[in-house]
């Protein structure tokens, strides 16, 4: 899986938690709906005011015509288990609290899909004065 983060991309303001279960059901769908060893992208850079994350597979792409209706709740393409999802309708849902938006397309290569992206942008606002990472750690003599 490859990581590619624009230096220029500023720390956001966001619920961590909830935005590592986004992440992992981009990446659990990628493992799902894609064939094995097949390649991931994640990526992030600036655009203007607002941070652009992208996550990208090279398996079948959205269903098509279906793009937006992965979306709803209890949706589904039409080759999958008749059990319900709901991963895409809360990521989005997740996505939207934060301000932001997201969407699916696939990426098309030479006029063939080359798979699917997920695209979610956040405002940038005012970035934190800290990453967060210090949060747990007491100082040394912070223990009677
Ligand atoms: N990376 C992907 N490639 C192809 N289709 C996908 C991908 N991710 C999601 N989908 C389609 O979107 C549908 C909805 O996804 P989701 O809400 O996560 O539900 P679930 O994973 O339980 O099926 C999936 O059933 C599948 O048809
Ligand atoms: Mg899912």
């Amino acid at each position: 899986m490859a990581v590619r983060l624009a230096p220029e991309v500023p720390l956001l303001h966001l619920d961590a938690a909830q935005f590592e279960c986004v992440l992992v059901n981009l990446l659990e769908n990628a493992v799902k709906y894609t064939p094995a060893a097949t390649p991931l992208q994640i990526a992030a850079e600036l655009q203007g005011e607002a941070v652009r994350i992208t996550v990208d597979d090279e398996g079948p792409g959205l269903p098509p015509g279906r793009e937006e209706a992965v979306f709803e709740k209890f949706e589904r393409g039409s080759k999958e288990a008749a059990a319900p999802g709901v991963g895409l309708a809360i990521c989005r849902a997740i996505v939207q609290a934060h301000g932001g938006r997201m969407h699916g397309e696939n990426r098309i290569v030479d006029g063939r899909v080359a798979g699917a992206r997920f695209v979610i942008t956040l405002p940038r606002g005012e970035p934190p004065q800290d990453d967060g990472s210090q949060a747990a750690v007491l100082p040394d003599n912070a223990m009677p």
